[in-house]
């Protein structure tokens, strides 16, 4: 049989903690690629960060064999994260698979995930096989849920599989569906190398390692190839398979094939995730479509502090940019905080992951300052004609008497809330100046809510306050639909006197003397008295609309280790000097981290 006919190219898509990656598991030691021995639970969450956090940040890709009806099949899977906030690896993910399962949990049923997970499936005209997951759970409706599943998404109930990742139950019956529902790929061997470059990750010793899903052609170890977008060619020295650890293959890949490829390449902007890998001999007329860019919604500043230098950050940042191309960055310099990055992520989480991969995997150490959305302002030019101007850090807004408008995104959330909930969640929206759309019937016990809110006053606590109220069963997906003009204004913030930029923010006029008082009070908090006083001012325009003091302490705090007891000191200085790591100098005031994300705490119930 054509080898092409028996490979089967899908990923596994869910709302977050519906059981992919556990599924994932099962799938491995159902077709024998994992056993007892060599099990870890979770095995394709490969980095330490998403054991611990118990989330897929990443997609994982990974072959195994299955035999079906006697013939061997090749699965080529991805597990994909199921936070919103990881959408943008979902789509890629998509772009390389012909199939996906679509994981429901049979005590939960349809999320905000779920929904907009199949949507994207659909829109890229995937085939789809419905899951029903978790049917070991004495809570576990798994009927109902496949009914679920046909009336709220559409798919036939009758198409469900049932399974339990935890027991293994129904795994071998997906696995045969696999096989027999979704088609083979159909690329054609014999035209000229086209294969999709879906993931990359640097390798200190073996350069970028290249993901890639083959659509036409075939390559082999030693071939000359060429990036079509970047324009640079490099011999390929490995080629091989996820299985799930890197295995090299030297059979050459076909049209179909998903593997990695290593071909000595060091230089990081050479892999354009996206890209079209082709043969510099004989090259393809057209790059593949690639991937839509995508779009930073959250935005903050990282910079250097403790030992870390800014050439040690800006190597970090680089390299951890191979492996996620969705965050942005660009030098930045602050009159108080010196040279850094100014990054954009795709929402608060991928915001608070690449922080910490930074940290851990770059072995740097940074402050953050506060995350900000874009705005859009109209303004006047030099010759009084307007401009429009995009911003993503309220100390670039011109001039207030330049300024027009000031306009913030705006995005249409769809949350879905048990019926108990939903007075609650309405008024949560109306606070965040949400703007009421619609509300539609999912089952009888929820709600689908439609609202439009400005995105900065999601960002601020909004999800954790959805899950609080919902004890956890609300849900949320969102995207940004476009900017409106409100009545915002910037607000500095003076640290003894001195503005300081990295705190300053836009606020709506109506919540500005609220907002300033309570972060000035949190402020207080987080700075540590120093030996003078420290005057904290909240301004808008030059008017002072709130104020604090940090009062000061009189003594040299080692001075308490009276009697010389050295090492005592010592450990005190020291204890002192870690506290430093995360703390930013500003004029003659010790800011710590956590002063700069204050302003995340808005003080609203
Ligand atoms: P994200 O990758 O973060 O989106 O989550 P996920 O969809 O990959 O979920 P994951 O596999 O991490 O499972 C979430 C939780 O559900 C874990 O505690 C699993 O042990 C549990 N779980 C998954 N499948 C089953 C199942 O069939 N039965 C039971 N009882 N628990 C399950």
């Amino acid at each position: 049989m054509n080898a092409q006919k028996t490979i089967r190219n899908f990923c596994i898509i869910a709302h977050i903690d519906h059981g992919k990656s556990t599924l994932a598991d099962r799938m491995l030691m159902g077709t024998g690629a994992m056993d007892e021995r060599t099990r870890k639970d979770q095995a394709l969450d490969n980095m330490d960060l998403e054991r611990e956090r118990g989330i897929t940040i990443k997609s994982s890709a990974v072959s195994v064999d299955h035999v079906y009806n006697g013939v061997n099949y090749e699965l080529n899977f991805i597990d994909t994260p199921g936070h919103v906030d990881f959408h943008y690896e979902v789509s890629r993910a998509l772009a390389a698979c012909e199939g996906a399962i679509l994981v429901v949990d049979a005590t939960q049923g349809v999320e905000a995930q779920t929904v907009a997970n199949l949507y994207k499936a659909v829109e890229a005209d995937l085939e789809i096989i419905p899951v029903v997951n978790k049917i070991d759970l004495p809570s576990a409706e798994p009927e109902k849920r496949a009914l679920q599943v046909e009336e709220v998404l559409g798919l036939d109930a009758s198409d469900c599989i049932f399974t339990s990742a935890k027991t293994g139950v129904g795994v071998k019956e997906l696995l045969d569906a696999i096989c027999e529902r979704f088609h083979p790929p159909t690329g054609d061997p014999d035209a000229n190398l086209q294969a999709l470059i879906f993931d990359a990750k640097y390798d200190d010793y073996r350069g970028v390692i290249v993901y890639f899903r083959m659509i036409n052609g075939t390559m082999k170890k030693g071939d000359r190839i060429r990036m079509m977008g970047v324009k640079r060619t490099f011999y390929v020295t490995e080629l091989g398979k996820f299985r799930p650890e890197m295995q090299p293959n030297t059979e050459p890949f076909v049209a179909g094939d998903v593997g990695y490829m290593v071909a000595s390449i060091k230089t990081l902007e050479d892999v354009n995730i996206g890209d079209t890998i082709t043969l510099d001999a004989h090259p393809a007329d057209e790059p593949l479509a690639g991937y839509q860019e995508p779009q930073p919604m959250v935005f903050c500043d990282f910079y250097p502090s403790g030992e870390t230098q800014f050439d040690d950050l800006r190597e970090a940042i680089g390299k951890l940019h191979v492996n996620d191309a969705s965050f942005t960055y660009e030098p930045t310099n602050s009159e108080a905080l010196g040279s850094g990055f100014r990054c954009g992520f795709l929402g608060m989480l991928h915001m608070d992951i690449i922080q910490e991969r930074l940290e851990r995997e770059g072995d740097v150490q940074l402050v953050q300052t506060a995350p900000t959305v874009t705005y859009e302002i109209l303004s006047r030019g030099k010759m009084g004609e307007t401009e429009t101007l995009y911003i993503t850090n309220p100390a670039d807004l011109p001039d207030p008497s330049k300024i027009i408008e000031i306009r913030e995104p705006i995005v249409r959330a769809e949350i879905i809330t048990p019926n108990t909930s939903i007075g609650d969640i309405m008024k949560l929206c109306e606070q965040r100046r949400g703007i009421y759309k619609q509300q539609k019937f999912l089952a009888d016990d929820r709600q689908i809510l439609e609202y439009d809110l400005p995105l900065a006053e999601i960002i601020y606590n909004f999800f954790d306050k959805l899950k609080s109220i919902t004890s956890g069963y609300g849900t949320m997906d969102y995207h940004v639909i476009g900017f409106n003009k409100d009545n915002l204004a910037k607000m500095d913030i003076l640290v003894n006197a001195t503005k300081v930029e990295a705190l300053s923010l836009i606020v709506h006029r109506d919540k500005a003397e609220y907002r300033g008082r309570h972060l000035l009070k949190r402020l207080k908090q987080e700075i540590d008295r120093h030996l003078f006083e420290i005057p904290l001012q909240a301004a808008i325009g030059g008017k002072i609309i709130a104020r604090e003091t940090i009062k000061s302490v009189g003594k040299n705090v080692t001075a308490k280790c009276y009697g010389g007891d050295v090492s005592r000191k010592r450990k005190l200085l020291e204890k002192q000097k870690a506290g430093k790591a995360r703390m930013k100098k500003v004029g003659s005031v010790d800011i710590p981290q956590k002063a700069f994300m204050a302003v995340l705490d808005t003080g609203e119930g």
